[in-house]
């Protein structure tokens, strides 16, 4: 029986390549052969005997490398109900309206308990998507949510760009992170996903029949095509997180904005949730070179396109090349890494 699943995965996973035009590459074999074991080992587990649940995989890798393509496709072919899929900046989200916390008091760690264990109602299978940790307020939230997971005995998915012992890079936090990263060793198999390529580079990624791969990144003073630029009059507050923001235009499912409102002014991840749920298109002008960018709307931006990314929202960006200008060795091109590598999808 758990045979039967192990081989249903492997075929669906040749399937969903298939369909995109590619095959899977040898780089992602073993994750490939992995997630069926997983699928088998999950039908066997959740049959009669109730026996343990199968343990939890850590995939990690370069941008690009599939990654999220893997684990998505696995969650899809998964046939069960008792599933989740959650991206990082969803997670975070969630979890903070659940937990309620008054504007700037600490998180209670029971009320966390309480924000995960809703979010995971009954199910056990948790696909994570992207994770990593960047501040001590996320330490302590990922620290929960792990130790919560191992007690419920949930098997946790998750891929990141860092092998664990990379994870909360800053210094100043690492030490912080610390037990977290010997539970996720302890507990967690660790699979690298660490081929040459990134597949966002290729050619034939630009079309993809994907909504985000048909936006595209226009020199200052054009229009995305077949659109005509906002008059005064469409100015409009758009209902984002807890708050409106000032749009340029909104046309159906198209909304458009300035840089400097939707990045540099205080906006939050949240919002850009908030925005893709509602919209398909987002085109947003003025856009700067980042490397003169303030630092947060560096990150702010990086954000978007990560929002914008996963949720297959088409992305218009006219203006400077956002990443031109910064030296080829510096920090920042490094941290900008993830951004460089969905930007290379769009036109
Ligand atoms: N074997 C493959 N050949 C060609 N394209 C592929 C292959 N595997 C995945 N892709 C495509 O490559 C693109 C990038 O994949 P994906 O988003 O899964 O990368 P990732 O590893 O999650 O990257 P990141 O670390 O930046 O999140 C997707 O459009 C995906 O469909
Ligand atoms: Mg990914």
């Amino acid at each position: 029986m758990s045979e039967k699943h192990e081989e249903l995965m492997r075929r669906h996973f040749r399937a969903a390549a298939g369909q995109r035009g590619f095959t899977v590459d040898p780089a992602q074999q073993p994750a490939v052969d992995r997630l069926s074991r997983l699928a088998g080992e999950l039908a066997r587990a959740g049959g009669l005997f109730h026996r343990r649940p199968p343990g939890s995989l850590y995939v990690w890798g370069p941008v690009g490398r599939g990654k999220s393509w893997l684990v998505d496709t696995f969650f899809e072919g998964l046939p069960t109900t008792r599933k989740r899929r959650l991206h990082f900046h969803d997670f975070f989200r969630r979890l903070h309206d659940g937990v309620g916390r008054p504007a700037d008091g600490p998180v209670h760690a029971s009320a966390v308990d309480r924000a995960v264990a809703e979010l995971l109602g009954d199910c056990r299978v948790l696909v994570f998507d992207e994770f990593h940790a960047h501040d001590a307020g996320d330490a302590m939230l990922v620290a929960r949510l792990f130790r919560t997971l191992l007690e419920r005995r949930v098997t946790l998915v998750t891929t990141s760009n860092y092998p664990p012992a990379g994870l909360m890079p800053d210094p100043l936090y690492h030490h912080l992170f610390e037990p977290t990263i010997r539970l996720i060793e302890q507990r967690m198999e660790v699979l690298d996903v660490s081929g040459p390529v990134d597949f966002r580079r290729l050619p034939h990624q630009a079309e993809g029949g994907r909504r985000f791969a048909s936006g595209a990144r226009l020199p200052a003073g054009t229009l995305p095509p077949g659109l005509a630029a906002p008059e005064p009059g469409e100015a409009v507050a758009v209902a984002a997180h807890l708050r409106t923001l000032p749009a340029r235009a909104a046309r159906g499912e198209l909304v458009w904005f300035g840089f400097r409102e939707l990045c540099e002014d205080r906006t939050s991840v949240p919002d850009y949730l908030a925005l893709a749920e509602r919209f398909g298109t987002v085109v947003l002008d003025g856009v700067p070179p980042l490397a003169a960018c303030t630092a947060d709307g560096r990150q702010r931006f990086a954000n978007l396109v990560d929002v914008c990314c996963d949720r297959d929202v088409r992305l218009f960006l006219i203006g400077a090349d956002p990443l031109s200008g910064l030296p080829a060795d510096s920090a920042l091109l490094r941290d900008l890494d993830r951004t460089a590598s969905r930007l290379a999808m769009l036109r």
